[in-house]
């Protein structure tokens, strides 16, 4: 996405959350295929086409043949259907595919290829939307970015820490991955702040800092968690996976036994610059961040999910129209 389509997008967002815009996608339908759970991405773009005229058919995986995305696979394992065939028949009934793709499948360097999705969108002959994968969330990152925007007004050289948070669980790097990139097209000045060991994409890492370079912004990684928070003007708190491991979550789980005090707090919120907080929720409240600053007077974390379905519907209307 270049930047003048990011911005054209936003904008289009705000008109579509001042003024709806009305049956504009009568006729027209969303198919969904969800892989893992989800409360706000399924629901904010059933909600968002069904304001627009349109509707939704939501799949999840029970409902689905088990699906083989390599090309010229013999397929004589427990995959049923080749993604090919799911996509090409998808394509005759639906104006539009959305996929929420599995956590942790393999190894990272083969799940960062997103090779279900990408099979999607090279085989289908309608739009794909990314809905989560383990390596972009860009619907949310899309959400967080119109969030920051309404409340920061200018975008360039603003201070956002992407703070590294405990978790109980191995979780993916979408968000974290989406966010980077976004806010970096916009100009911000981004830290990414996380215990050692938990590095994003070095690709993801390069390209954003690039972005943000052009756009008059910067990016920094820091190890520490005050420095992380010191003179932020947000703070956007996410766990994210161990790449190292990302195929041995146990071993994961004994890492991040050191990082238990990666917590957002209110001493934390103080070191910052009377930063706004942002999580995209599904958030475990006292291990992530506390319940102190998620019901804060600075928390957005509500925004960000309404703003979903804004965002949404933007791009639904982009797509479709
Ligand atoms: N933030 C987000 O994508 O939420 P869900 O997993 O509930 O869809």
């Amino acid at each position: 996405m270049s930047r003048f389509q990011l911005d054209d997008l936003l904008d289009l967002a705000t008109r579509v959350k001042g003024k709806r815009p009305g049956q504009v996608l009568g006729g027209k339908t969303l198919g969904m295929l969800f892989f893992q759970p989800s409360l706000r991405t399924r629901v904010s773009f059933e909600v968002g086409m069904q304001q627009l005229g349109g509707h939704c058919i939501n799949l999840s995986s029970d409902d689905l043949y088990d699906l083989e995305p390599n090309e010229q696979a013999v397929m004589d394992g427990p995959a049923e259907e080749h993604v090919k065939d799911a996509a090409r028949t998808l394509s005759r009934y639906v104006d539009a595919l959305g996929i929420r793709a599995a956590a942790r499948t393999s190894t990272w360097e083969r799940d960062r290829q997103e090779l279900l999705l990408r099979s999607y969108a090279e085989h289908s002959s309608v739009p794909v939307i990314n809905l989560e994968t383990v390596f972009e969330h860009p619907c949310q990152a899309l959400a967080d970015v119109l969030t920051m925007r309404e409340n920061l007004i200018t975008m360039q050289g603003r201070k956002l820490t992407l703070m590294w948070c405990n978790h109980p669980e191995p979780k993916s790097l979408g968000p974290t991955h989406s966010v980077l990139q976004l806010a970096s097209l916009m100009g911000m000045d981004v830290t990414l702040a996380h215990p050692l060991g938990f590095e994003v994409d070095d690709e993801v890492l390069q390209r954003s800092r690039a972005a943000a370079e052009e756009a008059g912004g910067a990016g920094r990684v820091v190890n520490d968690m005050q420095a992380g928070g010191k003179g932020a003007e947000v703070i956007y708190a996410r766990s994210w996976g161990c790449t190292k491991y990302w195929d041995d979550p146990e071993r994961e789980s004994i890492v991040k036994r050191s990082f238990q005090d990666w917590r957002v707090d209110r001493e934390l919120m103080a070191l910052t610059d009377d930063a706004m907080l942002m999580h995209p929720l599904p958030v475990r409240r006292n291990v992530a961040a506390t319940d102190e600053v998620l019901d804060g007077d600075r928390s957005r974390i509500y925004d960000q999910a309404a703003n979903r379905a804004h965002v949404q519907k933007a791009l639904l209307m982009q797509l479709l129209k």
